[in-house]
């Protein structure tokens, strides 16, 4: 089958590199792709992520089988919605399924309805009633622009007049959401929802400040690894039947049945996991640690077989460029690509093919990925071949895959 892949980071190059991997896979094309997809097959240039009903029309002139959407932006803006309706199978959910992650309010709806622990949560629209909630709270303040905000719309602060500032920043933008701060470690469970019901995938545990130590400013992740090894035992069946399930239940009977990678964002408080947020998608950087150990198809596991994994731990470090977060340096070069070894994945995300060399062309620039039987062995193959990527201002976390 011929494949489509929607999206140009590290984690659409992870999948990329997996469903290329698949015998029943003969062509992966993808679409805005990116240097590491370009190896694996056609790129797509000259149409948006968003540009639905043009990604639709050019999957049926390619003749392609199956569409994959790695990120949110094209899930919410109905790319599944416009390709289905062309008759080709594509892995996602629908437009309006898609708002479990574009809309924190509808999620937070939905998981009401379902009966899903999560943090208590009140929507605002204006910042007298802001200001007003705020005064008769304590610290720590959670405030969350209500959509898609890749990341950058959420602050967690002890001081008010900083939390106040936050709601009165975005209110322009829409609605804004405070809510309760939930304390303990964090970790991403995902399930993969098919017709035939849903399975889950080994879960990570990402790192989303930018500095070592959980410090500096959030990011898009900075790093994560897999297994994680800390969780309580049976977390995946509970998030499967106290979380993933009713969701999907609850979404059905709000007529919007939801197809795709679901994703719980879970905080283990001291009374037990409580979901963070949903993702209608897989995560990035997780997938990246993820997918190396899946020992079975992956196109066979979208169509709902239970998936398989090596007894292997993989420590993904994210390299990222100068000024990464607030203003990324484009341009420079990327030296020692060449001199990492096969055994570790390099997976392209903001990078430009310049002829023979590949330059710094976002903010997150690469990942790569150590697998070993421990997660020592991976770490240190991981944080091997970091030491001999380079280009100027390069930032990496030294601490990913160290246990807490
Ligand atoms: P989000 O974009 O909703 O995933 O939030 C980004 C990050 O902010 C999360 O990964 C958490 O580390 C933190 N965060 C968000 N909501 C809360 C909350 N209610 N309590 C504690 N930390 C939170
Ligand atoms: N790992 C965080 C995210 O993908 O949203």
């Amino acid at each position: 089958m011929k494949v489509l892949v929607v999206g140009n980071g590290a984690r659409e190059h992870a999948l990329g590199w997996k469903l290329a991997a698949s015998p029943r896979v003969h062509e992966l094309m993808s679409l805005p792709g990116n240097p590491g997809l370009a190896e694996l097959g056609p790129v797509v240039e000259g149409i948006s992520v968003t540009d639905v009903g043009a990604i639709a029309a050019m999957a049926r002139v390619q003749l392609v089988d199956l569409v994959v959407v790695g990120p949110e932006v094209p899930l919410a803006a109905g790319v599944v919605d416009a390709v289905a309706a062309l008759g080709i199978p594509t892995f996602g959910p629908s437009r309006a399924a898609a708002r479990l992650e574009s809309s924190k309010g509808f999620a937070k709806e939905i998981m009401a309805r379902a009966g899903v622990a999560t943090a208590l949560s009140e929507t605002f629209h204006a910042i007298d009633a802001v200001m007003e909630h705020l005064s008769t709270r304590e610290g720590p303040y959670v405030v969350k622009a209500d959509g898609l905000a890749a990341g950058k719309g959420v602050l967690v602060t002890d001081d008010r007049a900083e939390a106040a500032s936050w709601a009165s920043r975005w209110l322009p933008e829409g609605p804004i959401v405070i809510e309760e701060f939930l304390d303990g470690p964090e970790v991403s469970v995902f399930a993969v929802c098919t017709e035939a019901g849903a399975v889950p995938l080994e879960p990570a545990r990402d790192y989303k400040r930018l500095l070592d130590g959980d410090e500096g400013p959030n990011t898009g992740g900075m790093g994560s690894y897999s297994p994680v090894d800390d969780l309580p035992a049976g977390l995946v069946e509970e998030t499967m039947s106290t979380v993933i399930e009713p969701t999907l239940a609850a979404m059905s009977e709000a007529g919007q049945p939801f197809l795709g990678f679901l994703y719980a964002g879970l905080v283990l408080t001291g009374q037990g996991p409580k979901v963070l947020e949903f993702n209608v998608r897989l995560g990035d950087p997780e997938t990246q640690a993820i997918l190396p150990r899946l020992e079975n198809d992956l196109v066979d596991v979208l169509e709902g077989k239970t998936p398989e994994w090596s007894d292997t731990a993989s420590v993904n470090v994210v390299l990222a460029a100068e000024g990464y977060p607030e203003g990324p340096v484009k341009g420079s070069v990327i030296d020692g690509l060449a001199e990492v070894p096969g055994d570790v994945h390099v997976f392209h995300a903001g990078t430009r093919r310049d002829r023979r060399r590949i330059l710094v062309d976002g903010g997150r620039v690469l990942s790569l990925v150590g697998v070993g039987d421990t997660m020592d062995l991976a770490r240190d193959r991981a944080y091997a071949a970091a030491g001999m990527v380079h280009w100027p201002g390069m930032q990496y976390r030294t601490d990913v895959g160290l246990q807490s």
